[in-house]
């Protein structure tokens, strides 16, 4: 294994005794960087950012900068291409709002996948165009040979997750987004599972937006972050209006500032954008690679043992090169909610539920499921605890 793997000397929370904290892709455990970078923040230069022109309130305005720089070049994106939001939902509905309303009209077309969170799903309904879906095959890839008939039907846009957060596919973004380009449509791309699991490039992959969220990347709850190219960014209108993101208001119009102050109305998450910053710069630190190889490594563990037991399905595909850190299964014997509360009881910390994915669940003939998803501090030893508590609920249900 590449990775020392982090202890509660990086996540504090894992002193808890007992913890096994399986949960990750539902919301990641803070970084110690994160805190303390937050806690600098509130207990020394703590000021109103891009207004004060006292000493701590340029301290405050040039954190928030840098971390719109550590954030940007933690995915090869640019400062000017990178806004801040609350989470990737908010960042999806920003698109959906101003970019959506002035492009897309309710006869024009958005293609989204099977397996999207209703994060991009939902705003796409609000928005009110027709909606076509990009099947899931059984193998729980993206059937790419009906894409290519749906872009036939000239959609505006194409909206997919890099990462889903059921089956873990990773889908790929750069030949999707090629081919949506080809057929004259944008990408936005759904990377609240990507960024933190793998080695981002927004340029590479060549999308014209991507949506991520700072709570499942080791970083505080309330930020998140929209990549956007620059000339779509110039171009859209505001999404919420108020303080900071005009340059002149006048008594019956104002004007706007550019992108991405243009986007960022209100006072905004500062310290929350802080910790993010550190967070990604502490993943940097360790290697994206690395933090992808250990994923790989666990979860590769867990398909193997999580096979092992009777009565279980996996959701997905069963090869661990094709997916993220996570898995998820049914048990025919017990529903997925006693599953999670009995794993709990053991100190097991997994999700169950329709992880935000109805569509998804329809298609797979499952209304509910249980997700293990693995941190970069999560060990093989982790998986071996869960599947010892997997016991207790065939001694209960089985
Ligand atoms: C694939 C995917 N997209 C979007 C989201 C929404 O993220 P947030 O809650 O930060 O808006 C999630 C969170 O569960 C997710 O897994």
């Amino acid at each position: 294994m590449s990775l020392a793997v982090p202890t509660s000397a990086e996540f504090p929370v894992l002193a808890r005794e007992g913890l096994v904290y399986l949960d990750t892709a539902a919301t990641s455990q803070t970084v110690r960087p994160a805190l303390e970078a937050m806690d600098r923040y509130y207990e020394t230069y703590r000021a109103s950012i891009h207004r004060g022109v006292y000493p701590i309130a340029a301290e405050a305005t040039e954190a928030y900068e840098v971390a719109r720089r550590q954030v940007a070049e933690f995915v090869n994106s640019t400062p000017g291409e990178t806004v801040f939001t609350r989470n990737a939902t908010e960042a999806i509905n920003l698109v959906a709002y101003s970019w959506g309303r002035a492009n897309v009209g309710p006869d024009d077309l958005v293609l989204i996948s099977q397996m999207e969170h209703h994060s991009n799903l939902v705003p796409w309904q609000l928005l009110g165009c027709r909606l076509a879906y990009i099947p899931m095959l059984e193998d729980g890839t993206l059937d790419l040979d009906e894409y290519d008939r749906l872009l036939e039907r000239s959609p505006k846009l194409v909206a997919v997750t890099h990462v889903s957060n059921v089956v873990g596919t990773i889908n790929p973004i750069a030949e999707i987004t090629r081919r949506a380009h080809a057929g004259g449509a944008l990408v936005l791309a759904d990377g609240a599972q990507a960024v933190p699991s793998l080695p981002v490039d927004v340029a590479e992959l060549d999308v014209d937006f991507y949506a991520w969220t700072g709570h499942k990347a080791y970083g505080p709850t309330g930020i998140g972050v929209l990549h956007g190219k620059r000339e779509l960014l110039e171009a859209m209108p505001p999404f919420l209006g108020g303080g900071h993101m005009i340059t002149r208001v006048g008594d019956f119009e104002s004007q706007w500032a550019e992108p991405p102050a243009k986007f960022e109305a209100g006072t905004m998450p500062v310290a929350e954008a802080i910790g993010l910053g550190a967070a990604v710069e502490w993943l940097s630190g360790i290697g994206m690679e690395n933090v992808r190889e250990h994923g790989r490594d666990v979860t590769a563990y867990a398909l193997e043992r999580l096979s092992e037991v009777p009565g279980l399905t996996i959701h997905g595909s069963l090869d661990p090169d094709v997916r993220g850190a996570l898995v998820t299964f049914v048990l025919d014997y017990a529903h997925p909610h006693d599953v999670a509360e009995i794993l709990g009881r053991q100190g097991v910390c997994v999700r169950a539920g329709h992880h935000c994915a109805q569509v998804l669940m329809r298609r797979l003939g499952s209304p509910a499921s249980t997700r293990a998803s693995f941190a970069v501090h999560a060990t093989r030893e982790d998986v071996d605890r869960m599947v010892d508590a997997l016991g207790q609920v065939h001694d209960i249900f089985g």
